[in-house]
């Protein structure tokens, strides 16, 4: 049966095991193929060569290796990092069980015996903790750029868009006029609240595990702090037990990537619907978009679909791994290995959403034409005229019912409610004056919006100013 594990193939017995002493006879074939994990983990291999770079120094300062020892493994680690880089075939390893066995088997081969000494005092559990760590708060800067980029595209698209106003809707219906800017900055804000998740992720990766040992801690005297600062961390991790079982750092940063998809999914689903013939608020881009294999008509929003249902796989690796952790008692277990996977992939994708975005985002042309119809419809000014009628010293309730009754009348009648003569609104209610359709219209709109946030060009103007000054701090080009 294809794909089933043989119950009596068994592997050659091989010495070079970490673990196999004890045992008599080596594992099922089967069983091995599954329990190993270096196809995915070998891409810890930077990280790893890092630590135990860092390790041996440590074990010298506990007497383990001696200065010339330590010269030597600093040496062939680098020999090995060199090789992974250049030769392809190097990490077609199909012996080892995972990154930490596949580094002191290479150890071994560079240097004999001595290679067998690297692994004093320490256990893979804390290894593989520490070199997760490194990565997550490697990939967290990274993603971080990469928000900034977005940002930064959404100012550059907001100023020069400043004369464009849209309608603004709720519940998908056409509601207030705002500026497309005002749109597209709010976008920018949404993606802004990232940055401190990745951050948090990366605050909470920053603690290193080395010296734990399996779980109870070395029995070396080592210098943790050494160690620590070596690698970059901030700090060493408090509880050696705590410390091998501690996957909270890959929950937070799948947490703030599922964040960001969500605000990725949003401006997706926005720009599928502008797309569309019914909006037709935007003109997709030749290189971010793909046709039909049958409708010779057809430019499909392909980039931002696929955005949008990428989302779904990292709030799943969230929530997969949330499923992993739960119940498992303390201290290091295997199931721990099962959370590498599905962050390695959502890291991937959420990279390449962000880049797909921010290209699309710069090559998408709007519709001024279009936006601008779409923001003089005259029901968008509805409001203005309750305000009016506010300014004049009714209650806003009453004058909600009144505009109401208003645009009931000019709907019965076919009629744009803006068309009504002021003697018709006048026997609606008698605070209806001449002035009244006195900068009734869509830039009076938008200019009553100056409170600091709201949609008037001066308030947008200023957002934009003060994102320019975030993304400085963040040192986001310009
Ligand atoms: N491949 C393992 C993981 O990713 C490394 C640690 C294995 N430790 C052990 N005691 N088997 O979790």
């Amino acid at each position: 049966m294809a794909g089933a594990i043989e119950t009596t193939k068994m592997t050659e017995r091989k010495d070079d095991r970490l673990w196999g002493g004890r045992f008599e006879r080596a594992p099922n074939a089967g069983f091995d193929a599954f329990q190993g994990s270096f196809a995915f983990d070998q891409r810890l291999l930077p990280h790893e060569l890092a630590v135990d770079r860092a390790w041996a120094r440590a074990l010298k300062g506990v007497g383990i290796l001696n200065a010339e020892e330590v010269r030597q493994t600093v040496a062939a680690l680098d020999r090995i990092a060199k090789r992974a880089q250049k030769e392809k075939t190097f990490l077609e390893s199909p012996d080892a069980e995972d990154v930490h066995h596949f580094v002191e088997s290479a150890l071994v081969e560079e240097l004999g015996p001595l290679g067998w000494k690297l692994h004093t005092g320490r256990s893979r559990n804390e290894l593989v903790a520490t070199d997760f760590r490194l990565f997550v708060k490697d990939a967290a800067a990274q993603i971080k750029t990469a928000i900034a980029e977005l940002v930064s595209t959404f100012v550059t698209l907001a100023k020069v868009n400043l004369h464009v106003p849209m309608a603004g809707m709720t519940h998908m219906q056409h509601a207030q006029p705002i500026l497309l800017s005002h749109f597209l900055l709010a976008h920018a804000e949404a993606f802004l609240r990232d940055i401190p998740r990745l951050e948090s992720a990366a605050a909470s990766a920053d603690a290193c595990p080395m010296g734990s040992g399996a779980l109870a801690g070395c029995s070396f005297p080592i210098d943790r702090e050494a160690v620590a600062r070596e690698l970059g961390f901030s700090r060493i991790t408090a509880n050696s037990l705590d410390a091998v079982s501690d996957r909270d750092f890959a929950l937070d940063y799948l947490f703030a990537l599922a964040g960001i998809c969500t605000h990725l999914s949003r401006l997706a689903e926005d720009f599928v619907l502008f797309a569309s013939q019914e909006f037709g608020y935007v003109l997709l881009p030749d290189e971010f978009s793909t046709g039909s294999s049958l409708m010779p008509q057809k430019k499909n929003p392909d980039a931002w679909e696929l955005i949008r249902g990428k989302t779904g796989r990292i709030t799943g690796a969230l929530v997969g791994l949330l499923t992993t952790l739960k119940g498992l008692p303390s201290s290091y277990q295997r199931d721990l290995q099962e959370d590498k996977e599905a962050l390695f992939a959502a890291h991937d994708q959420v990279a390449a959403m962000l880049a797909v975005a921010t290209g699309a985002l710069s090559a998408t042309k709007f519709r001024e034409d279009k936006l601008n119809c779409a923001a003089s419809n005259s029901a968008l000014l509805a409001t203005e005229a309750a305000d009016y009628l506010v300014r004049k010293g009714m209650p806003f309730r009453q004058a909600h019912d009144v505009v109401g009754k208003l645009l009931n009348q000019a709907e019965r009648e076919n009629k744009k409610w803006t068309e009504l003569p002021v003697a018709e609104l006048k026997k609606l209610s008698p605070v209806f004056e001449d002035d009244f359709s006195n900068g009734l219209d869509v830039e009076a709109a938008l200019a009553a919006k100056s409170v600091p946030g709201g949609t008037a060009r001066e308030s947008v103007r200023a957002a934009c100013k003060e994102l320019e000054i975030k993304l400085k701090k963040l040192g986001a080009k310009p």
